[in-house]
């Protein structure tokens, strides 16, 4: 497996609640890769959370940390970076997207509205209908994340060692 790969990067993308930090980690372990997440990242190099960007710089602000945080992540080799699931809406971040094979976490929306429904560190879901947020954003998305290489379909029961076995058996 990790021959086949040849250090190249695993970039998980998708929707908020797919789990992506999780499972990115796990799957580092079995690739002996290192680990990042990008939301991590921009919090390390800001000194701010996620919520406070927002609040105080405003989304596009935070739209260009994540880019400047993909870009360095991708000169990395032998690692697996979970990214915010808006990376996929510049057009510049998949340049750095493709320096590695890109996975998307697909989960449904009734699954991400209950895995969310009690989150407050995600400033895009501050809304009194979050069902239909989370509708929005991913109608938006999933023509996007469909551009991936791999898709993971994720359901309901499933563990995060289920979605590491199904990567890795779908890895080229
Ligand atoms: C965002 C997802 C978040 C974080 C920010 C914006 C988005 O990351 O980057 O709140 O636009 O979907 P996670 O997908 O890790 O929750």
């Amino acid at each position: 497996m990790q021959q086949l790969l040849q250090g190249v990067n695993v970039f998980l993308v998708g929707m908020m609640g797919t789990g992506k930090t999780t499972v990115g980690q796990n799957l580092a372990q079995r690739l002996n890769y290192r680990f990042f997440d990008s939301d991590v990242l921009v919090e390390k190099v800001t000194g701010q959370t996620i919520n406070d960007i927002f609040a105080t710089q405003g989304e596009e602000t935070f739209r260009q940390l994540e880019t400047q945080v993909l870009s360095e992540l991708a000169s990395c080799t032998k690692s697996v970076i979970a990214t915010g699931g808006g990376s996929v809406l510049k057009p510049k971040n998949w340049s750095y997207l493709h320096h590695g094979l890109i996975v998307w976490l697909d989960v449904s929306l009734p699954i991400l509205t209950q895995r969310l429904a009690k989150d407050t560190t995600r400033p895009l879901l501050q809304t009194t209908d979050l069902s239909l947020k989370l509708q929005s954003l991913s109608e938006q998305r999933n023509p996007l994340y469909a551009q991936s290489d791999l898709r993971i379909i994720i359901d309901r029961e499933q563990t995060a060692d289920d979605t590491v076995e199904q990567i890795l058996e779908l890895i080229p």
